[in-house]
């Protein structure tokens, strides 16, 4: 299996700067919100860096050159940061959040939570450019940062394997009782906001 350094070569290094520098401004910005008197928006945080195999899947899927150039350029999810939420308005909160961030620019955002996909699938993606500093230029790099609910993330962990698992009997059915699942997860969700305000409203 092909490693990191080996398709990433000398870009792996910034790659994993642009995963540090996010997860750093996440946390910080937690902290802060919490010292700010909030209570903290975010449940846990989860990155990777998109493996060789996975990479040159989408490059061919694309009918892109398979190289760390192109890699780099046309596909924005060599980082990927997911930040897990306990309620729905957490999720927009960080939204806000990294948006304020000066040197973050927005390229792209996706609400599959006010639209979601057929299959259920809810999550908000939003995809940043940020500037990494090197000795003698600045490089912009895209990142991919998907923020969910707790249970938003639970059903798309199990989804993600039912997709995966070609072996799996009864797959259509399953697609059906998962799709119930979401929507049944999202009712939750929103039970569990307007109970949370409630509870913030009559401190
Ligand atoms: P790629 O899927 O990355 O080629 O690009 P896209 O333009 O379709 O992006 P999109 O924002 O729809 O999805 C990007 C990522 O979100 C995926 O790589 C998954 O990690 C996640 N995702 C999107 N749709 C689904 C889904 O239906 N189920 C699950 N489990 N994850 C999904
Ligand atoms: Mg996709």
């Amino acid at each position: 299996m092909e490693s990191l350094e080996d398709f990433y070569k000398d870009s792996l290094v910034i790659l994993e700067s642009v995963e540090k520098e996010l997860l750093l401004r996440i946390d910080l910005l937690r902290h802060y919100y919490v010292l700010s008197g909030h209570t903290d928006p975010v449940e846990h945080c989860k990155s990777r860096i998109k493996t060789p195999y996975s990479m040159k899947e989408k490059l061919k899927r694309k009918g892109l050159e398979q190289t760390v150039e192109v890699a780099l350029s046309e596909v924005y999810d060599a980082v990927g940061i997911r930040i897990v939420c306990q309620f729905v308005d957490d999720v927009y909160q960080m939204v806000e959040l990294l948006k304020k961030q000066d040197d973050i620019k927005i390229i792209n955002e996706k609400d599959y939570i006010a639209n979601p996909k057929d299959n259920g699938y809810r999550s908000y993606h939003v995809i940043v450019s940020i500037p990494i500093h090197l000795s003698d230029f600045t490089k912009e790099m895209y990142a991919e940062i998907q923020i969910r609910t707790i249970a938003m993330d639970s059903w798309a962990a199990l989804e993600h394997e039912l997709r995966y698992k070609h072996t799996i009997p009864n797959a259509k059915m399953l697609a059906k009782e998962l799709k119930r699942c979401a929507d049944e997860i999202a009712s939750t969700d929103l039970t569990l906001q307007t109970i949370r305000n409630v509870i913030i409203e009559s401190e």
